[in-house]
């Protein structure tokens, strides 16, 4: 077992790379766990399992991020007598990760958080840096805190298990992690492609770990996004606008955000930001993992050609995030070079035709 630790403003984070499944050795106030229909399986088999504690099971799915499910767990947990200190176990996917640690961020005004993720998105991303939430109003993870988990707890041999798309959906915040702060993970992608597409197990290990240390080094510095997290969006702008005008759940997330990294170093081109041979370079790795970089995704295949600019136009400018009406782009120069900045709606219309 390898191990490390990163600060954050609420307290220190350990991070621990397991070979097997394992979670935590809950305390003698006891905790729960949370899972969903997909991991129980591999949490009944996970080492330190303890079968006399509290045990939420939730349906898999982006579906079931919901007020409802977070409720289910706080009443499992008063209803077994937990207390402030309390662990919180969350077993599974971004979904379950970000539910399980918003309810231990309202249980009691805050009780024991640990984390088990067992998607590479979860791993690489959603359970480290604290964001929590569900989605509310047909606004994706709009209501939430920040609550960073005590501990981390990460196999990649749960990555066994986890079906194809789920994989590639992962992988292509992987790449987004590398453009933005990690050369030598960026150069292990163009260069271990396919043994990482046949899921070595030592390459995904080294992979994720490469992943949670660049995202603890962005929170440790920013973990409200005020700042420099802002850059974690990089073709979120894209891929958000791109999932909402295709239909929520008609594509990945992952392959939405490869394609909007790809848009993002089109439109950093045409304002004159991004080196023209690092765009070409970037674009070429995100195409041969096989993800899509045409200016129309082919997800909108036969729809008006002509109105499926404005209308990703239009979503960007609904999107939640966006700060005094201003949609604001995060662009690059080149890898591990960010900024954020506003873009003419021309230019933006113009990468997507
Ligand atoms: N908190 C953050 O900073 C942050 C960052 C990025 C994404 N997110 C959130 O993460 C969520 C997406 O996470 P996700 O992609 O992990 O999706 P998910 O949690 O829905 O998991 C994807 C699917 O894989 C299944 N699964 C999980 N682990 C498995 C395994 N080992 N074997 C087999 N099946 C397995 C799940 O049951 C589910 O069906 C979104 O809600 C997103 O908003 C949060």
């Amino acid at each position: 077992m390898d191990s490390f630790t990163f600060t954050v403003q609420t307290g220190p984070v350990a991070v621990f790379f397991h070979k097997t499944i394992t979670i935590p050795v809950l305390p003698r106030s006891g905790g729960i766990y949370v899972a969903d229909e997909n991991t129980l399986p591999l949490l009944q088999k996970a080492k330190n399992f303890d079968s006399s504690m509290p045990l939420v099971v939730l349906a898999p799915g982006e579906e079931e991020k919901q007020l409802s499910s977070v409720e289910r767990i706080l009443e499992a947990a008063l209803n077994a007598g937990l207390a402030r200190d309390s662990v919180f176990v969350g077993f599974g996917g971004g979904v379950v990760t970000d539910m399980t640690a918003f309810a231990a961020s309202l249980y009691m005004r805050g009780a024991g958080l640990c984390l088990v993720p067992t998607t590479l998105l979860a791993m690489a991303d959603a359970a480290v840096g604290g964001k929590t939430g569900v989605d509310f109003g047909n606004f994706k993870n709009c209501v939430g805190t920040f609550y960073p988990a005590q501990e981390i707890h990460i196999s990649v041999d749960a990555l066994r298990t986890l079906p194809q798309a789920e994989f590639m959906s992962g992988l292509a915040e992987v790449v987004k992690t590398a453009m933005l702060y990690a050369p030598k993970l960026y150069q292990i992608l163009w260069e271990k492609k396919e043994s990482i597409l046949s899921r070595d197990g030592d390459l995904l290990l080294e992979i994720v770990k490469r992943c949670v240390q660049a995202k603890a080094h962005v929170v440790e510095r920013d973990l409200k996004e005020t700042g420099e997290r802002m850059f974690l969006n990089l073709g979120h702008t894209f891929a958000h606008a791109l999932e909402t005008v295709a239909g929520l759940g008609t594509i990945s997330h992952g392959e939405a955000v490869a394609w909007g990294i790809a848009r993002a170093l089109e439109l950093g081109k045409r304002a004159g930001i991004t080196d023209l041979d690092w765009a070409k370079e970037a674009t070429g790795l995100i195409a041969s993992y096989g993800y899509s970089i045409a200016p129309v995704h082919p997800v909108l295949a036969g729809r008006n050609e002509a109105e499926t600019p404005q209308l990703l136009l239009n979503a960007m400018k609904n999107d939640k995030k966006k700060k005094g009406g201003v949609v604001r782009f995060v662009l690059q120069r080149e890898i591990n070079s960010t900024l954020v900045t506003p873009v003419p709606d021309a230019e933006v219309l113009a990468v997507l035709a």
